[in-house]
Order: structure tokens, then C-alpha cells, then sequence
């Protein structure tokens, strides 16, 4: 049978490959086990009674919300977006602007469906997302890879990266972008850089993908303005989600852009989901008409500000201070670290035989690079774990060194 089902699968298929950090579950599910690895909430905090009474919109509204719904989203959703995040995008979306998704990674499969063929080249930073960069992979997307440093991507270099691939005839469709406390590296894009990548795009006609699920979780500082709200030229697509600031089981997100763009990429779901599942909707938009968003992210940002209080007091107590660097994160969820002298497929090993769950930077990686780097999520882990797992982690360094 296995040669029939060989024969059949896609060139996709035969090119796709699987997300490390989901095979990498059933290891950090093991028992004892301390993970910093999945970039998960702390269930601990999920406002399981505020969801629960939000149910009631079932008994009040149960024949629409049990129908099926319209591909652009639940429209009391979509309104109270469009006046929430407001402020980050500097107006309010219009209704065509709007699309509500199945988490933000769909954001992600719908734009390329909407403007990505094989061979098509999409600028990432190294390294980045790779739920998003497999999804692009999967699409037959090439990459082209811009290094970041702790004020973000490196913009001064996209121009002769562009006009090398113009130049050699390739389109480049996007450039995706982490703006806020990127996903694996923490940091976030200064205003400075957000200026000019919106000038490199007007330059060179290339729009960009704003992803930014981690933007309302700051601890420190002042918040910047969104790519989306600078752009004066509708050359940005901006991609949020429930996932960080409410419960990745809604598998609920959002994007805005430009009203031709959100048509086509509302045509292509059409075809994929239908339509985002209308009970999560209508329960998202219940709570959230009920204040318990607005309430509930002081509350986020409190707890999640200990946390990361407690991984740098960790970092500082356990780890070979003199070959381990870092940067501390403003907001969000990740430590990027970085370990000149120690391989990191190693140390992964031997954190695993110590029960505690890392995740080496190549994963984050298109091409070559972070085999001396890891992840590490902070909002998971209980403050008392955090500590114990950073001293398991400085054990097995210090083993490596
Ligand atoms: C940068 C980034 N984008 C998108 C997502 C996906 O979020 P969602 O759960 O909304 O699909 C994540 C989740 O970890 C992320 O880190």
C-alpha cells in the first residue's frame, strides 16, 4: 500500500516538511519534564470563568452562531476590531479591510495563495517564524534572508538583496516581518527601521507582511507605531492574533490590508475553511463585548513580567555567565540565546536527559546558522521551574564547555 500512496503524493508532498517544534511534543510532554520550548501561554491564566459567561451568547444567539457564517468573519467580531485596534492601526479598519482567520497563521497560507507562485522569492529575516516559513516552503516560495541585531531587521541591506534578484530576473512578492518582539529573537524593529523598510518598499513596489501576535504584550517602554499605521501607500498586510492575548484554543486571528487583497484572500478561504468556526467567533466577540479583553491584558503583562523577571534572575544565578549572551526582551514571549563554544544539537540532548525542554536556533533557520543558539519561551513555565530549569540548563552547558 505504501508504494500506491507514493505514488500518488503531491510534488508538495514530496517537498513538505514537518514543524520540529509539534514533532517535538510528545518529548515535552514527558513527565518532570521543564519546557521552554512551545511559545505557549500560561494555561494557569487562561479566564476560563469570563469565557465560560460568555457561553450565554449561545442561548441568546444560538441559531446564527450554530449556522454557518460568512468567509469574512462574524460581523460583531469584526466590528469590535475595527474599533479596538484602532489606536495600533492609527484608524478604524473599514469592514472590507478586515478578515477574520483561523489563527494568524492562515493570515499566512492566504497571502500566499493570493500573490505567491513556485519560484517566487519572499524576503524573511534570519531567523524567523518557521510556522510561517513552512507554510511559505510549502507554497514553492524561495527565500531571500536579512539578518537581524537587537533593533530588529537589518533594513540597510534589503536594497542590493532586491536589486540582485530584480536584476536576475526573480519577483519578489514579500517581505515578512516580525515588528514587536520577533519570534525566535525578541527583539523588536526600532521606528527608525520601520521608516525606512516602508521606504525600501515603496522604492522597489514590494509590500510586507506585519505579523504581530506579540505587539500588545510589552512589559517596558512605550509602544511603536505599527508598520500598518506609518504606510501612507496600502503596502502593508497586518497580521494579529487571540492566540498570545486570550487562548490559542480559539484558533482565532485577523489581518488587515488593502480591500482588493482581503477579497482574493477571503475567495481562497472560501475554498479552505468555509469560514472560521462561528462558535469561537461569536464566543471571542462576547467576551470581549463584556470588557474582559481590555481587562485581562494588565493582567498578561503583569504575569508574564515576572516571568520574564524571573528567566533573566535565572540566566544570571545559573548560567556560564562569561559564554552565554543575551538580550532582555521588552515585551512578548522568547530569550534568544547565544553560546559561542557550545553546540547546540548537544546541548538539546543533554537538556533533554536533564527533563528540560529548549529549542536549538537552526529551527528558526531557512539556510545555515543558529547551531549556537537556542529558544526559550518564559510565559509556560511556573517561576519556581523557571529557575530550576536555567539550573539545568547551566549543569549541561557547563558539561559542554
Ligand atoms: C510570529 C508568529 N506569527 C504567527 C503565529 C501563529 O499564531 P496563531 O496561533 O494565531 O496561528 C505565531 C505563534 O507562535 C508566531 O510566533
Amino acid at each position: 500500500m505504501s508504494q500506491l500512496w507514493d505514488s500518488l503524493f503531491s510534488e508538495a508532498a514530496g517537498a513538505i516538511k514537518p514543524s520540529p517544534i509539534r514533532e517535538m511534543l510528545h518529548l515535552i510532554r514527558q513527565p518532570g519534564m521543564i519546557s521552554f520550548a512551545g511559545g505557549m501561554p500560561d494555561p494557569a491564566i487562561f479566564p476560563v470563568s469570563e469565557f465560560y459567561e460568555a457561553t450565554a451568547i449561545l442561548r441568546d444567539s444560538g441559531r446564527d452562531v450554530l449556522q454557518y457564517g460568512t468567509t469574512e468573519g462574524y460581523g460583531p467580531l469584526k466590528d469590535f476590531l475595527s474599533a479596538w485596534t484602532a489606536p495600533r492601526m492609527g484608524r478604524r479598519l473599514k469592514e472590507e479591510e478586515l478578515l477574520i482567520t483561523s489563527g494568524s497563521t492562515q493570515v499566512v497560507d492566504l497571502l500566499n495563495w493570493a500573490i505567491v507562485d513556485k519560484g517566487d522569492v519572499i524576503i524573511v529575516e534570519e531567523p524567523s517564524f518557521m510556522g510561517s516559513t513552512l507554510n511559505m516552503h510549502n507554497h514553492g516560495a524561495d527565500f531571500e534572508t536579512i539578518s537581524c541585531d537587537a533593533e530588529g531587521m537589518e533594513v540597510h541591506l534589503l536594497p542590493e538583496k532586491i536589486e540582485a534578484l530584480q536584476k536576475a530576473g526573480r519577483k519578489v512578492k514579500y517581505i515578512y516581518c516580525i515588528t514587536n518582539f520577533h519570534n525566535p529573537l525578541g527583539c523588536t524593529l526600532t521606528v527608525e527601521r520601520r521608516k525606512a523598510l516602508l521606504d525600501v518598499a515603496y522604492r522597489y513596489g514590494i509590500p510586507i507582511l506585519e505579523d504581530d501576535p506579540y505587539g500588545y504584550v510589552r512589559f517596558d517602554g512605550d509602544h511603536l507605531p505599527t508598520l500598518f499605521s506609518l504606510d501612507e501607500k496600502g503596502m502593508v498586510i497586518y497580521a494579529c492574533s487571540f492566540s498570545k492575548i486570550l487562548a490559542p484554543g480559539t484558533r482565532l486571528g485577523w489581518c488587515a490590508g488593502p480591500a482588493e487583497l482581503i477579497r482574493k484572500m477571503a475567495i481562497f478561504k472560501q475554498g479552505v475553511d468555509v469560514c472560521s468556526c462561528v462558535v469561537s467567533q461569536a464566543l471571542v466577540y462576547e467576551y470581549c463585548r463584556q470588557g474582559h479583553l481590555e481587562a485581562f491584558l494588565p493582567k498578561i503583562i503583569a504575569h508574564y513580567t515576572k516571568k520574564r523577571d524571573a528567566m533573566e534572575e535565572a540566566f544570571k544565578r545559573h548560567l556560564p555567565l562569561d559564554e552565554v549572551h543575551w538580550v532582555k526582551p521588552e515585551g512578548g514571549f522568547f530569550y534568544w540565546l547565544e553560546t559561542p563554544k557550545i553546540d547546540v544539537d548537544e546541548l538539546f540532548r543533554k537538556a533533554i536527559d536533564q527533563k528540560v525542554a529548549i529549542v536549538p536556533g537552526h529551527t528558526f533557520f531557512v539556510g545555515q546558522g543558529g547551531h549556537h543558539n537556542c529558544r526559550l519561551c518564559y510565559t509556560f513555565a511556573s517561576p519556581e521551574e523557571i529557575d530550576e530549569g536555567a539550573r539545568r540548563l547551566g549543569s549541561a552547558m557547563r558539561e559542554l564547555l
